[in-house]
């Protein structure tokens, strides 16, 4: 198999690609990889609200600082309460709420909650998962891997999709 032409492939997907939906004026769209560094100065998401699953630890958690430097408002949907504010400590604009992606009946709470807010919801972030995991399954029989990162989430933004903006 040719490696070279497989990269190159990829390269021009990516460069042709929207990448910026900040469209910041520093970098164009046509920037030949890799990109430049680029910082959520470069973007005003005020007015702006999220919800980032898994926001309090990795992947997440990053994305909800970053969020949150450009201005944007962050919900974090957890199951371990205590947990996500410990590690959200300090940070102002990001609320956290009840979820846990292995039980649908609390994926369509925490959906509830936010569609009766009458909040629009610009940006979701399924970041949230789990890998590698022991044999477990949810209450239905799906197995948990697979329950918690796609049915889990597939649930969420499908019960969320009406005020995805
Ligand atoms: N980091 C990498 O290099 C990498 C590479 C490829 C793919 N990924 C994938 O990207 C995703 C995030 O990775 P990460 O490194 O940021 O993971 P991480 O630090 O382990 O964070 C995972 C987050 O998901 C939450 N979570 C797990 N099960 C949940 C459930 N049932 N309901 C609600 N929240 C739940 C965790 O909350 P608790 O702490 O309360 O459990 C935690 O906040 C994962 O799916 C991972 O497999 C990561």
């Amino acid at each position: 198999m040719n490696t070279t032409n497989r990269s190159s492939k990829h390269f021009k997907f990516r460069r042709n690609a929207q990448w910026s939906p900040c469209k910041s004026p520093s970098i164009p769209a046509s920037t030949p990889l890799p990109l430049p560094a680029t910082s959520s100065r470069d973007c005003d998401l005020s007015g702006r609200v999220a919800i980032v699953t898994g926001g309090y630890s990795g992947l997440g958690l990053e994305t909800t600082r970053a969020l949150r430097s450009a201005g944007a408002k962050v919900i974090v949907p957890a199951r371990d309460h205590e947990k996500a504010a410990t590690a959200l400590e300090g940070f102002d604009g990001v609320e956290i709420e009840a979820m846990d992606l292995l039980a649908p009946a609390s994926i369509d709470a925490f959906a509830e909650r936010f569609l009766a807010s009458g909040q629009p919801l610009h940006t979701l972030v399924n970041s949230a998962g789990i890998m590698a995991c022991p044999l477990a399954r949810d209450s239905r029989g799906y197995e948990s891997q697979f329950a918690t990162n796609h049915l889990g989430h597939f649930q969420l933004a499908a019960r969320l999709w009406s005020v995805l903006r």
